[in-house]
């Protein structure tokens, strides 16, 4: 399938709207002094969360601030009525090893190397725990598999001792315990597993569209590294699945049935139970270079858009019929604009993020729920869990733009967090952001998302000459070009894993570090540069030739039969 080349009057055309860009926003208003300031006050952050978490919560799995005490949280997340609770488990340093990427990112190499040893003698997952799949795919193996592949680039990382694929073999392990979660008629694994027993008795059978449609970049990168190929036959196996189920409007629901494969809830938005499911197909498409993810993501895409999107905002609908349902806008969302910048779509992102500034800003944090109709808080739901999502996208914009008025966004992100839920014995999740009351909680992804992301928009050497994709829990997976074999449609498991062995030959193919552009795989680097922004400024169109050129894969983009701009070939 032959794509046509990057033209070069659009890339003239973004060149000359980047320059423009850079000239024309205020270039005094963030000095490089002020940059290294900002970088110091992350840096400050994470350390205070990170050497609070040791002192007083390591090795379980997170620290408890306000008491200085900790909680072996892993077994207790997304398990909101508290069942099937473990009597003997201790945690699993949980906090440590989402910290690992970060303690590169930051430039520890010793505290790493440190972590890294510890856990490779001390860690066990041969412990009677019930975990939910998803995040301990998205926390666990992710974070041991990203600062696998940071620990084996390096070769003179480790001073004290040799790496020797410590953290692989402890991702391997984990990996295998996760395998009969996936034992389904369907195919579709259970949102639990317990990483001793496996499936236990009468386990429930409900889980979320994140839930099985959010585990390819880490089960696949598993088997690419090990050369086993079960974890990655089975997350794709249970994507396929997934997205069989969609409606005839290409909307998924938000809960189902994983012996079934019937929709529990049909109603669903970008956020919760849903937001990393189009997050994952994208970024395996980026990833791994399957044009299967690159369809389902687009198909996905234009139906967000069209059935979710209200000018900036989006509310959620029902799968059957496109009705929106509620009209709400929840901290998750927040992630949103910072994939769609990784599509390309940055001044619809830009827009998007304004908003959710706004909210933030109105409140001090972003709270979980915002009723969008009556512009107030949703009764319940007031928190602020620490989450990063309004940061991540933050970062994604301005590595795209270099605009820095998002380096301001930054800031008062992280004066915010200073003010409201900086305490004596770490950060503190806020209870009620309209009382700024706190919560005895410092989650994980404090320490893996949101001290990182803020670090990237003040100090991105850690990027330089390389392309990553980040994990929807911040760690990091480098784009290599070996990776990006297609695969057969109908996998072929026994013809694969030796060309899929180790690669650090990553090339830089992207303008945007966070991107790749597909045209380079088999052949000469392209600069995916090609992107042009979409000419209207809300995203709406009314002929191709106001949608400009993806920067994902160079393709020029059209105009949908909705009036909305991207790479409708379905479509049209
Ligand atoms: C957990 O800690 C308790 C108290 O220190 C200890 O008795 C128990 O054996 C530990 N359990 C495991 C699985 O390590
Ligand atoms: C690395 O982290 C440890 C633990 O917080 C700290 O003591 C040390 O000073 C850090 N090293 C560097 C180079 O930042
Ligand atoms: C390496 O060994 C030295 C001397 O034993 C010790 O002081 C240092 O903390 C060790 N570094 C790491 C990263 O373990
Ligand atoms: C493993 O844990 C033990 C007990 O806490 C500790 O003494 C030992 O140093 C740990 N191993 C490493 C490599 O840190
Ligand atoms: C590799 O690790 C060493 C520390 O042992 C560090 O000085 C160097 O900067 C690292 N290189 C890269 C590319 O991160
Ligand atoms: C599983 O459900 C069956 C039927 O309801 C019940 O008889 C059995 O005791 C349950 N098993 C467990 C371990 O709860
Ligand atoms: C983002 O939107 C604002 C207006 O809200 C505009 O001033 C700015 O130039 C836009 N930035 C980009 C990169 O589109
Ligand atoms: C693997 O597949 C390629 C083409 O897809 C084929 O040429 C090769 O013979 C196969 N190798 C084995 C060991 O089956």
């Amino acid at each position: 399938m032959g794509s046509p080349r990057c033209n070069n009057r659009f890339v003239v055309a973004l060149l000359v709207l980047l320059i423009f860009a850079s000239v024309n926003s205020s270039a005094s208003a963030f000095t490089h002094q002020k940059k290294v300031q900002m970088r110091d006050k992350v840096r400050k952050m994470f350390y205070h969360a990170y050497d609070n978490y040791m002192a007083h919560a390591f090795p379980h799995d997170e620290l408890k601030p306000l008491t200085k005490t900790f909680t072996d949280s892993l077994s207790e997340l997304g398990n909101l009525n508290l069942e099937y609770l473990p009597q003997n488990y201790n945690g699993s340093a949980l906090s440590l090893i989402e910290s690992l990427s970060s303690l590169i990112v930051l430039g520890n190499f010793t505290e790493f190397e440190r972590g890294v040893m510890w856990l490779s003698e001390n860690l066990t997952f041969d412990v009677d725990a019930r975990v939910n799949l998803f995040e301990c795919n998205i926390r666990v193996l992710g974070g041991l598999i990203s600062a696998h592949i940071l620990a084996s680039e390096n070769k003179s990382l480790f001073t004290n001792s040799s790496y020797e694929e410590r953290l692989l073999h402890l991702a391997q392990d984990l990996g295998r315990r996760f395998l009969p979660a996936f034992e389904t008629p369907t195919g579709l694994p259970y949102a639990w597993i317990n990483l001793k027993h496996g499936v236990i008795e009468n386990e429930t059978t409900e889980t979320s569209t994140s839930g099985c449609g959010s585990l390819i970049l880490e089960m696949g990168a598993l088997s690419r590294l090990t050369g086993d190929s079960r974890f990655e036959r089975a997350a794709l196996r249970a994507l396929r699945k997934l997205w069989s189920m969609r409606s005839s409007l290409n909307l998924l629901g938000t809960t189902l049935n994983v012996l079934t494969g019937e929709w529990i809830e049909y109603s669903s938005g970008i956020g919760a139970g849903v937001d990393s499911f189009y997050e994952y197909l994208m970024k395996a498409y980026i990833l791994f270079g399957s044009d299967e993810f690159w369809d389902m993501f687009h198909l996905a895409y234009l139906a967000v858009q069209k059935y979710f999107r209200h000018g900036p905002w989006y509310h959620e609908a029902d799968m059957r019929s496109g009705k929106a349902t509620y009209w709400q806008l929840t901290s998750l969302q927040a992630f949103w604009p910072g994939l769609q910048t990784l599509v390309g779509d940055v001044s619809a992102a830009n827009l998007s993020h304004r908003e959710f500034f706004y909210v933030w800003k109105k409140y001090g944090v972003l709270p979980e729920r915002y009723l969008l109709e009556h512009a107030t808080l949703h009764p319940t739901e007031k928190y602020y869990p620490l989450r990063p999502e309004f940061a991540e996208s933050t970062y994604y914009l301005y590595q795209a733009t270099k605009d820095p008025w998002y380096l301001e966004v930054g800031e008062s992100i992280i004066s915010s967090l200073n003010d409201h839920t900086k305490v004596d014995g770490g950060f503190a999740s806020v209870r009620d952001v309209s009382t700024m009351k706190h919560e005895d909680h410092q989650h994980s992804f404090f320490l893996s998302e949101t001290c990182k992301y803020l670090y990237l928009l003040y100090d991105d050497s850690f990027l330089a000459g390389r392309n990553f994709v980040f994990t929807t829990e911040g760690h990091p997976l480098p784009v290599r070009s070996l990776w990006h074999e297609r695969l057969p449609v109908t996998y072929n498991p026994s013809n694969w894993t030796s060309s899929f062995k180790d690669d650090t030959k990553a090339t830089r193919v992207s303008a945007l570090e966070s991107q790749v552009c597909p045209e380079t795989i088999y052949g000469s680097k392209v600069e995916s540069a090609c992107h042009v922004p979409d000419l209207q400024v809300n995203h709406r169109c009314t002929s191709d030739a106001g949608c400009g050129i993806d920067s994902t894969n160079c393709r020029k983009r059209t105009c949908s039969a909705a009036g909305y701009c991207g790479l409708w070939r379905f479509v049209h």
